[in-house]
């Protein structure tokens, strides 16, 4: 077990935010965390798990336990008639995994190319793009207890799956019983490709790609590589700008909260979903608030999609919050409607 006193955590976030870990330790496999339980000063601490930290917004040092997971490894575990299943270690980097898995030959992941962050934190978010979300592909994971040291699975229905929300980002104390978030540590995800491959490409930004180069029937290759160049264009490289991918969920709202909102917004971006209510672009809502380019201090709203917020050099989590909490202010005032961060502010 690796110990590091007052670690830097500036590379461990994409929003590159500068704060420091009194304790960090890189868990490699689950005796590392059993050595930390066991630890006379470290086991009683309290623990916070960080992966990518793609999704994380830190507001000042960071007093627990920091946990690194770099638990690596990647493998099918078998290759059946009807599908293949994928095992990786948490720590290992996702976009890295997808890029794997189109080596292998094995298409189901193309669409969630270039998603930053760890293969630990996919399933926490429920990770989701150009029409998969991970609990589309996921089998089950294997995670171990903080409090306990015992090492568990959990198939799909036990993940509690929903839009960027899983059982990992509820926290026991505030929601009853419910809730695995600051108890459990993901360890390895396994995911289960179907066969025969069929691609995935209802998506808008796909079905244009399908248009401009005229291939109807394209590979998983070539739409991983759309999908790259979808993102490419829209979203900033964290390792260039930082920033943690949107910033708030997409909201839904009632067919008759739409039908308000269109009459005064009639070129409002919205999707029909299959349960009756109405997806609203958030994206949109902000640009529309006129909030696309601004900034506090050095946080600011990205120039090519307003969803994402960005840090311009040495931003604070404090400004990345003011900005946050101005947005959602501005989107309440003008269209009654909530916006709800998606990265957990630390
Ligand atoms: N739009 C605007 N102005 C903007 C941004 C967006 O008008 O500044 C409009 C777009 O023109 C489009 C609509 O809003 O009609 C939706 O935008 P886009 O297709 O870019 O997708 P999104 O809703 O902004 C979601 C996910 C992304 C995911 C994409 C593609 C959420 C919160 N975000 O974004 O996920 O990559 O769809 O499937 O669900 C992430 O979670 O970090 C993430 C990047």
């Amino acid at each position: 077990m690796i110990v590091e006193p007052n670690a830097p955590l500036q590379p461990h976030n994409t929003f590159g935010i500068v704060a420091r870990a009194r304790t960090l330790v890189r868990v490699h496999g689950e005796a590392d965390v059993q050595a930390v339980l066991a630890h006379p000063e470290l086991g009683p601490s309290p623990k916070f798990v960080l992966g990518g930290g793609s999704n994380i917004v830190l507001t000042g040092d960071v007093k627990a336990t920091v946990l690194k997971v770099e638990v690596m490894g990647k493998r099918v575990v078998d290759d059946g008639p009807r599908s293949t299943l994928v095992e990786a270690g948490a720590g290992e980097n996702w976009h890295e995994l997808v890029a794997w898995t189109m080596e292998q030959g094995l298409g189901g992941m193309e669409n969630l190319a270039l998603i930053p962050g760890t293969v630990g934190a996919s399933p926490v978010q429920n990770i989701g793009a150009y029409g998969i979300e991970l609990q589309d592909r996921f089998d089950s994971l294997d995670a171990i207890d903080l409090l306990t040291g015992r090492v568990f699975a959990l198939d799909a229905t036990q993940c509690a799956f929903g839009y960027r929300d899983s059982v990992f980002k509820h926290s026991p104390a505030r929601d009853s019983d419910f809730g695995l978030a600051g108890r459990a540590l993901i360890l390895r995800v396994r995911f289960r490709l179907p066969k025969p491959w069929k691609p995935v490409l209802g998506y808008l930004d796909l079905q244009r790609k399908m248009a401009e180069t005229g291939i109807k029937e394209p590979t998983a290759r070539q739409i991983f590589d759309w999908v790259c160049a979808i993102r490419g264009a829209k979203l900033p490289d964290p390792r260039q700008i930082g920033n943690a991918g949107s910033f708030f969920k997409n909201p839904t709202v009632t067919p008759e909260q739409c039908q308000d909102i269109i009459a005064r917004d009639p070129a409002i971006v919205h999707y029909r979903m299959p349960d009756g209510t109405v997806k609203l672009a958030a994206g949109w809502l902000i640009d529309a608030c006129g909030w696309k380019g601004k900034s506090v201090g050095q946080a600011g709203v990205y120039e090519k999609q307003a969803l994402v917020l960005v840090n311009r050099g040495g931003a604070t989590g404090g400004e990345v919050v003011t900005l946050a909490r101005a947005i959602q202010t501005s989107v309440y005032e003008r269209f009654g409607i909530r916006l709800e961060p998606e990265p957990v502010v630390v």
